[in-house]
């Protein structure tokens, strides 16, 4: 039979199997976040538009093209939120986080929308799980969300990961900077591809990623923001490298590195996985200094980042085992129906994992469906009152005592 309804392209469900696999990335974030005191924030999924407009920047692939925005019945502009930094900037600023003591560390998880071609790695609805550090600009800020990011990764397991570091220089150095980098593009424009040709004033930083021969020639030869660097952007930068040799973290320098967003300030950075095809981004982020301003707070040095849960989970390609049950209450009498049920939430409250047949199903079915959902131990309701007891293992039954059958049940392996 086809399906009537499919998810929508580039979204997708989340079946039970696939469930377990992203509690535990999530479980292993939450932990990370609450050990380093990186409080949860929680945003709503629609924002105004306006708010990415000016948070991400009107010359970003994401404003330009990817963003799922609609008008609600009173005509205002919402758009999903293709990103979470804004977003927290905005909560930030809101809420007056301004006026306590700084640095406010916060973490978040959920859905993000991007209307980009749908491919492995990359979708329409995907989830970010991501840390903020706003309101200082030391370099300990830096290392110590990039130690986050690089201790979940590494408690996960995920394989053939390497970090990429980079700096584009403070607002003033960077604007500087890409004056020097537009021109050299002008001078070139021949040799370039029409996209970047035309993206020149708007966003030339973006060259450094096209995958057009001419531009890679053109962009062998110029000028890196890291090596233009100078005074305290790049003893910032110097800071943030050292802090992380001394804590024996890995990473290249990428004087080529750029990122899809423009708040950027001062340090990028970029956790890329081989196991990954085109989409090899597991997670990435950096310094934004102005943003906060920018959305209308005080002028506020900031940091963080925002990995992929879906890269994740494609990086570490593996299938969780089924979780299993501790017990299964199986009937031999309809009589002992209530009975059945009232013991199997008692084993819930003991702690077990423990389920009852909900089909009618006759003793032999229900030994079928107990084997089927991993039950370890079923215990078999007879109609005098009498229970056995069996190891699903093992195949062994015994007579089990019916008074204490919670007792029987917790009270170590059978
Ligand atoms: P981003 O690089 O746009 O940064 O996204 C962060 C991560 O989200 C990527 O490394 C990737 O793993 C995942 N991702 C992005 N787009 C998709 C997609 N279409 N499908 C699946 N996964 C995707 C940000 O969003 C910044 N807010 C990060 C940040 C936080 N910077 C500072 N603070």
């Amino acid at each position: 039979m086809a399906a009537r309804y499919q998810a929508p392209r580039g979204t997708f469900d989340v079946l039970p199997e696939a469930a377990r696999g992203r509690a535990r990335i999530e479980a292993a974030a939450a932990a990370i976040f609450a050990r380093a005191g990186y409080e949860p924030l929680a945003t709503p999924v629609f924002e105004d538009t306006e708010l990415f407009e000016r948070g991400v920047g009107k010359s970003t692939d994401i404003v330009r093209k990817e963003m799922f925005t609609f008008e609600d019945k009173g005509g205002r502009s919402l758009t999903l939120r293709p990103e979470g930094t804004a977003p927290i900037c905005r909560a930030y600023v809101e809420h007056g986080m301004h006026k306590l003591a700084q640095p406010v560390k916060l973490s978040y998880v959920g859905p993000f929308f991007r209307h980009e071609r749908p491919q492995a790695g990359r979708y329409r609805q995907f989830h970010q799980l991501g840390a903020e550090c706003i309101g200082t600009d030391s370099p300990l800020a830096d290392a110590e969300v990039i130690m986050l990011l690089s201790d979940l990764l590494g408690e996960l397991g995920v394989p053939g990961v390497e970090l990429r570091l980079g700096s584009l220089g403070s607002l003033e150095a960077r604007r500087a900077y890409l004056e020097q980098l537009k021109a050299h593009l002008h001078a070139h424009e021949g040799e370039l591809s029409k996209d970047v040709r035309e993206r020149i004033d708007i966003n030339p930083l973006r060259a450094f990623d096209s995958d057009d021969k001419g531009t890679q020639g053109v962009m062998a030869s110029a000028p890196t923001i890291v090596d233009s660097l100078e005074g305290e952007d790049a003893e910032h930068f110097a800071a943030v490298r050292e802090l992380l040799d001394a804590a024996g973290i890995a990473y290249t320098v990428d004087p080529t590195l750029v990122r899809g967003l423009d708040y950027y300030t001062r340090t990028i950075f970029s956790f890329v996985c081989d196991q990954l095809g085109a989409q090899s981004e597991v997670g990435g982020g950096g310094r934004y200094d102005g943003l906060v301003e920018q959305l209308g707070g005080p002028a506020t040095p900031a940091i963080g980042w925002a990995a992929g849960i879906e890269r994740i989970l494609l990086a570490l390609d593996e299938e969780d085992e089924p979780a299993g049950r501790d017990a299964f209450v199986a009937i031999a009498d309809e009589g002992q129906r209530q009975r059945a049920m009232a013991l199997a939430v008692e084993l819930r409250h003991a702690g077990l994992s423990a389920e009852i047949d909900l089909a009618g199903r006759a003793l032999k079915g229900q030994l079928k469906h107990a084997n089927r959902i991993g039950a370890r131990r079923v215990l078999i309701l007879e109609a005098d009152g009498s229970a056995q007891l069996r190891d699903m293992d093992s195949g062994e039954q015994r007579a089990a005592d019916p008074g204490n059958l919670v007792d029987e049940m917790t009270g170590g392996e059978s």
